[in-house]
């Protein structure tokens, strides 16, 4: 089993330990989030001691925000195994300069990670494809990418847990006020979300066929999907995409 060490201990670095469901060293700058997250998945927690979990860890998984890159690395020094990266928008020339002696990796998993059903981007030249390729494979599906293409990608995958829970959130309260119980409203919409995700992928990615499929002429289908094209969901989707990539 390989060390890991985790730099950090907040929504990111829980959510990727109880994926991968294995021992950890963890620290934080001082919350007690690293001893919480140990007592969920064992290991030991270093406190906001990096200096230490980077002598005993063999892979050093950044989950710090990605303003402290260089001071965590100074505290770090000299690590010389395998640097992963989750922080958003650190290029790999960013964490080559900050960790010199180390192979490193810019990933951007999503939160799904938990539930081994998460996506990992990985930036193409990060170093130890194969090794982080395996890590991350063992918690959901891992995609390759270009430096160019990570921004965009990060607008689908990254953010896309928090988009699918307001979705849902929006079609639970739907058939709340249509007049079903709650538990029944949460069990349909979260089913026919993960059904229609394996149908969809049965079908090669053709959505059109699937949606046709469900859609009889002049039926109540068809009646709700122009309901939802009046309403803009697919410009709210090219709007939402434009807002990530836009500076903060
Ligand atoms: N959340 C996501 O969906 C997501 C997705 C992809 C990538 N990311 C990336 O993951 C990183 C963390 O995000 P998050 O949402 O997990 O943030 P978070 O919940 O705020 O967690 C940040 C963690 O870093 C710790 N920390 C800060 N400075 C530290 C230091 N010097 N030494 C050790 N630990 C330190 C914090 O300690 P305390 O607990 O003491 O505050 C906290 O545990 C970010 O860089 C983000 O870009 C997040």
């Amino acid at each position: 089993m390989i060390r890991l060490g985790l730099i950090g201990s907040g929504n990111m670095a829980r959510a990727l330990a109880l994926g991968w469901g294995e021992p950890v060293l963890a620290t934080d700058s001082g919350s007690g989030r690293a001893a919480a997250l140990v007592e969920e998945v064992g290991g030991e927690a270093l406190g906001s001691d990096n200096a230490t979990l980077a002598q005993r860890a063999e892979v050093l998984v950044l989950c710090h925000k990605p303003y402290e890159l260089d001071a965590v690395a100074a505290q770090a020094g000299g690590f010389g195994g395998l640097v992963v990266s989750v922080l958003g928008g650190v290029t790999l020339a960013q964490l080559r300069t900050a960790y010199p002696g180390a192979a490193v990796a810019a990933v951007m998993p999503n939160t799904a990670v938990e539930v081994r059903r998460g996506v990992t981007l990985v930036a193409e030249g990060s170093d130890a494809p194969e090794a982080v390729a395996e890590l991350f494979g063992r918690v959901g599906t891992v995609v390759t990418l270009p430096d160019v293409a990570l921004g965009a990608a990060t607008g689908i995958s990254g953010v896309g847990p928090a988009y699918v829970a307001l979705f849902a959130e929006a079609w639970i309260d739907a058939g709340v006020r249509a007049g079903l119980k709650p538990a029944d409203a949460t069990t349909l919409v979260l089913e026919t979300l993960a059904g229609t995700a394996e149908l969809i992928r049965a079908r090669a990615g053709d959505t059109l066929a699937v949606r046709r499929g469900v859609t009889s002429p002049g039926g109540t289908t068809a009646r709700g999907l122009r309901a939802l094209t009046d309403a803009g969901v697919a410009s709210a989707l090219h709007a939402a995409m434009d807002a990530t990539r836009a500076a903060p």
